[in-house]
């Protein structure tokens, strides 16, 4: 029996072995992607896919990836594939690329949310390859943090997240990019950008056409699209542009993240933290998520922001930060909710 979150080193045969038995016989798994931390589970037993819901506290109408290792898995799992969307597999696979795609019968309505698509994403990382092999199964995986909460990109913010409550987790050190993979669907009337990543909307366009960007106040959104996502406990404020100077109020104690080296050492801030010194944005976002949790870890009043320019990798970036500052709508409910029980007494 495998004590209840234990980390294991990834570059291990012996790992991968024990990591696949878990996921074999219905365990949580969490391991490294080239984009974040994975919380995997065999994508065709409910039942494991239930505790995956259940260890992130996600809400079962957020559907999850499926992750899978080569192309010929892609047969059980969906149906026919478009050739524009053939043209993305081929340029983007294995990488942070994922697809929704229309599902099987076999794949379980829990990973879907009951929706009759399936995203799919074939990871580069070795390690997540090396499991999903080993594992001989797809492997359903959500990012493995707190439903709602900044992602993780190292075990470490695993082990802060979900330590007793994942089976095993796999350390293969720091993730390369750093935000979640880029999410298109082809099955709409439109070529749909559902998540910004690391692939960018560019190259996207440059394979099949034009994209529409799914907007944040479409009626049908999963959670991964509601305003408040990737959230520090920490209130939020974006700055107006790069090196402007928030009014830091009174008695604030507030932080700084910085998208590139600050002009001048600035002491109304308890705390500064530089994304990328030389302002390249794939440092920036490989640093994003490790760098929220630092600060949220202060305890601060308020976190500001420095924005960088969507473009690229900085759409990604900006995705991040906006739903990160959305204003937590419970918080909002609160005066009234204190208003409702005070009248009732
Ligand atoms: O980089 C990644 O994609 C990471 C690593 C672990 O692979 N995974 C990840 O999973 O970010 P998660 O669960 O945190 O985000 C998945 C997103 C959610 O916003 C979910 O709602 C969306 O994918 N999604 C899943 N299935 C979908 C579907 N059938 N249609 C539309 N969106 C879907
Ligand atoms: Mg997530």
């Amino acid at each position: 029996m495998i004590p209840t979150g234990k980390v294991l080193p990834a570059a291990s045969v012996e790992s991968i072995r024990l990591a696949a038995e878990v996921i074999r016989n219905g365990g949580l798994v969490a391991f490294p992607t080239e984009t974040v931390y994975g919380l995997g589970c065999d994508a065709l037993n409910p039942e494991a896919v239930a505790r995956v819901f259940e260890a992130k506290r996600r809400p079962s109408f957020d559907p999850l990836i499926v992750h899978i290792a080569n192309e010929a898995s892609l047969d059980e799992l969906v149906q026919a594939i478009s050739p524009a969307e053939y043209r993305l597999i081929e340029r983007f696979w294995p990488g942070p690329l994922t697809l929704v795609l229309t599902k099987r019968a076999q794949v379980p309505d829990l990973v879907t949310a009951g929706l009759p698509t399936v995203a799919i994403r074939m990871p580069a990382h070795p390690v997540a390859q090396a499991l999903i092999r080993e594992a001989g199964v797809p492997i359903a995986a959500p990012s493995a943090n707190p439903f709602g909460y900044v992602s993780p990109t190292c075990a470490q913010h695993v082990v802060d997240g979900l330590g007793d409550r994942v089976d095993l987790i796999l350390d293969g050190g720091p993730c390369q990019i750093g935000v979640e993979s880029t999410i298109v669907s082809m099955v709409g009337t439109w070529p749909e950008l559902l998540r910004p990543g690391s692939i960018t909307l560019a190259e996207i366009l440059g394979v099949i056409g034009p994209v529409v960007q799914a907007a944040a106040s479409r009626t049908v959104v999963v959670p991964g699209q509601l305003p408040r996502h990737y959230a520090t406990r920490t209130p939020v404020t974006i700055l107006a542009h790069q090196g402007a100077r928030p009014i830091v109020h009174g008695h604030e104690r507030a932080g700084l993240l910085a998208m590139s080296a600050p002009g001048h050492v600035d002491d109304r801030f308890c705390a500064i933290e530089v994304l990328s010194p030389s302002g390249d944005l794939r440092e920036a976002a490989r640093n994003l998520f490790a760098a929220l949790r630092r600060l949220d870890a202060l305890g601060l009043d308020r976190l500001y922001a420095e924005p960088c320019d969507e473009r690229g990798l900085g759409l990604a970036i900006m995705d991040r930060l906006r739903r990160c500052a959305s204003p937590n709508p419970l918080k909002a409910l609160e005066p009234s909710l204190r208003s409702g029980s005070d009248g009732s007494r």
